[in-house]
């Protein structure tokens, strides 16, 4: 299950990450932590310290790699430089899986120890000002919609992603790459602002969104963010000590977590295993089609010299059956 947390700028999308990632952990389940977003945090919060959190591989860096493994046998993408991020797997491809050790995970990711468990974290790597702006071709997050698009998951495993809101998610697609995407919204009226853009952009799409609101803090910063988002606000997280002890360095166990806080996962939780039955890997595949002829367009015929839309493998449909080469 593909799950991203977005919203505005210190909204908590990582403090929120870190906390369902948490959850997911305690009930035993294998989970993938994808920091995505510019202001790289995820790590810190799921306990790393700044030096361990500073030895984690970019994912940026690995994007050779990353290519030249996805491609495996396709025929219809002639050498990784011609790939780009939004290239679609077709026969021949190689697919990732949650559970699964491959040469992606281990260029790229690494364990984080939790609540007796492990995740897999991976990080874009940090931004410099000169990616902020430039050609979606140096796009950071390009090594993540590889990864996405080529990945076939199932229920009972998790991919989480904290994400930035931002133009590129939508120019690439990334945007519609998740099962549910998490809205974390402030009761204010900024918090509330993004995520009506979002909704604007997911609207075509059949994105499934869902706002949960964070530091929420009554009755009334309640009845604000249901008076403004409807029904599709899901759930609620207060202010948390518990949070404030793990920033301090000290990270008390989770199953101190606050009581409302705790239930409120277990919301996000219920509502992403909801969507699997809703899934529809035809659409998804054509999706990212979609994307991948409208970049090709834009920006990556001229770049790669190639017309990127014979990359596209009609036939081919992403799937939990598919089996791909070894
Ligand atoms: N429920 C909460 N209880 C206590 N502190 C919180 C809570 N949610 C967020 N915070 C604090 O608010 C600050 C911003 O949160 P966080 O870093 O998660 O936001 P973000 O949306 O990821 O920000 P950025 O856009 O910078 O990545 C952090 O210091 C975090 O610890
Ligand atoms: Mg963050």
């Amino acid at each position: 299950m593909k799950i991203a947390f977005v919203g505005k700028g210190g909204s908590g999308k990582t403090t929120l990450s870190s906390l369902f990632i948490r959850h997911l952990v305690t009930t035993g389940a294998p989970v993938v932590a994808i920091d995505a977003d510019i202001n790289q945090h995820l790590g810190a919060a799921l306990g790393l310290d700044e030096s361990e959190a500073a030895r984690l591989p970019a994912m940026g860096e690995q994007l050779p790699l990353i290519k030249e493994y996805l491609r495996g046998t396709n025929t219809r993408i002639a050498s990784a430089e011609q790939m780009i991020k939004t290239t679609p797997p077709g026969e021949g491809s190689r697919l990732l899986r949650v559970r699964e050790a491959n040469p992606v995970y281990d260029a790229c990711a690494r364990p984080v120890e939790l609540e007796g468990g492990a995740v897999r974290l991976m990080v874009t790597g940090p931004f410099t000002d000169a990616d902020l702006g430039v050609a979606c071709y140096h796009s950071k997050t390009g090594a993540v919609e590889l990864c996405l698009n080529h990945l076939v998951d199932g229920r009972d495993e998790y991919v989480v992603v904290d994400m930035t809101a931002g133009s590129d998610s939508f120019a690439s697609g990334m945007f519609t790459r998740f099962d549910l995407t998490f809205l974390v919204a402030e009761p204010t009226r900024k918090g509330v602002s993004v995520y009506r853009q979002y909704k604007e952009y997911a609207r075509d799409f059949g994105v499934a969104l869902k706002v949960v609101g964070n530091k929420v803090q009554g009755p009334d910063d309640l009845d604000f963010l249901r008076e403004q988002v409807g029904d599709d606000l899901l759930a609620a997280l207060g202010h948390s000590d518990w949070v404030r002890a793990m920033e301090k360095g000290r990270p008390p166990r989770f199953e101190h977590l606050e009581d409302g806080n705790r239930h409120a996962l277990r919301a996000l939780h219920t509502a992403v295993d909801a969507t699997h039955g809703l899934r529809d890997w035809k659409r998804y595949t054509e999706q990212m089609v979609h994307f991948h002829l409208k970049n090709a367009r834009s920006w990556g015929n001229e770049r790669t010299g190639t017309d990127l839309a014979a990359q596209v493998d009609p036939g081919f449909v992403l799937g939990e059956g598919v089996v791909a080469p070894v």
